[in-house]
């Protein structure tokens, strides 16, 4: 045994073809399984695709870069979990593409804001964030509050999303500009949304109920970030991630 293993060390091709069937034996052991499971984020009650209307207002912050100054993770730790609320889990943004958990924390994290303000609070933040907040940094995103909503795309904008696997549905794509007017309207009938869509945020959300404009769209995605999941009746074995 100890001469045979002098022989591998001795000789540089035996050792480098040893060395690559090890590795690869590794390899397998850590690969193979994944190809025969769909995912490998656990589902977590509660979790659902974005209604058109916080789809479009999750593109506005894309647009404008928020994630240059906003996380949306809530890491482990004490800290964090005493600030911002239950950490995150994979499948709270399993539907994100592209994912917005980011590094980078100027300001707070978002992944937990939705329902922690009011949505007059969030447009008076908006439109001067030193108003509400004096020692702010935040920039000004009053404009958004002016620009009405571009949704002509809206049903193809699901279906492209339904092609890279968020389960949107041949209702929802069909329903999906009436669903993104319904949300920020008031009068409307919003039974077929909140089917579609549980705990979707309802109701004028710029303060100005005629107009649909990026305001409405950027509170609604606020108001739904971190309320999918109820960690109070979710099961422990689905937090185990
Ligand atoms: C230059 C960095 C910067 C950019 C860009 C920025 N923010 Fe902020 N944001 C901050 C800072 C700093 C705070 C903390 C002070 C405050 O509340 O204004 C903050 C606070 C917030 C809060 C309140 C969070 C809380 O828990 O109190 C929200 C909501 C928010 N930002 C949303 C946005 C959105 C949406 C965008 C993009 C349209 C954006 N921010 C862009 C820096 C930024």
């Amino acid at each position: 045994m100890k001469f045979k293993h002098a022989l591998l060390e001795r000789n540089v091709v035996l050792l480098a073809i040893g060395i690559v069937v090890t590795i690869a034996i590794g390899g397998l052991v850590e690969i193979v399984p994944l190809h025969t499971i769909k995912s490998t984020i656990e589902p977590v009650q509660g979790v659902r695709p974005y209604t058109p209307l916080e789809l479009a207002g999750r593109n506005i912050y894309m647009r404008e870069g928020c994630y240059n100054c906003h996380s949306q993770m809530v890491r482990p730790f004490r800290d964090e979990v005493e600030r911002y609320g239950h950490y995150s889990l994979a499948a709270e943004s399993m539907y994100d593409h592209p994912f917005q958990w980011g590094s980078k924390r100027t300001g707070p994290d978002l992944a937990r804001v939705g329902g922690k303000y009011s949505n007059e609070w969030h447009v008076a933040h908006f439109k001067d964030p030193r108003a509400v907040v004096p020692e702010s940094i935040m920039p000004t995103y009053g404009f958004l509050a002016r620009r009405d909503l571009a949704i002509k795309d809206i049903a193809a904008h699901l279906k492209a999303l339904r092609a890279v696997g968020v389960p949107y549905t041949d209702d929802m794509v069909k329903n999906a500009a009436a669903d993104l007017a319904a949300q920020a309207d008031p009068e409307a009938d919003t039974k077929g949304l909140t089917d579609r869509y549980p705990k979707a945020a309802l109701g004028d959300f710029d303060g100005d109920p005629k107009r649909l404009t990026e305001m409405d769209a950027i509170i609604a995605y606020m108001q739904i970030l971190g309320r999918m999941v109820d960690f109070k009746t979710v099961k422990p074995e689905q937090l185990r991630q």
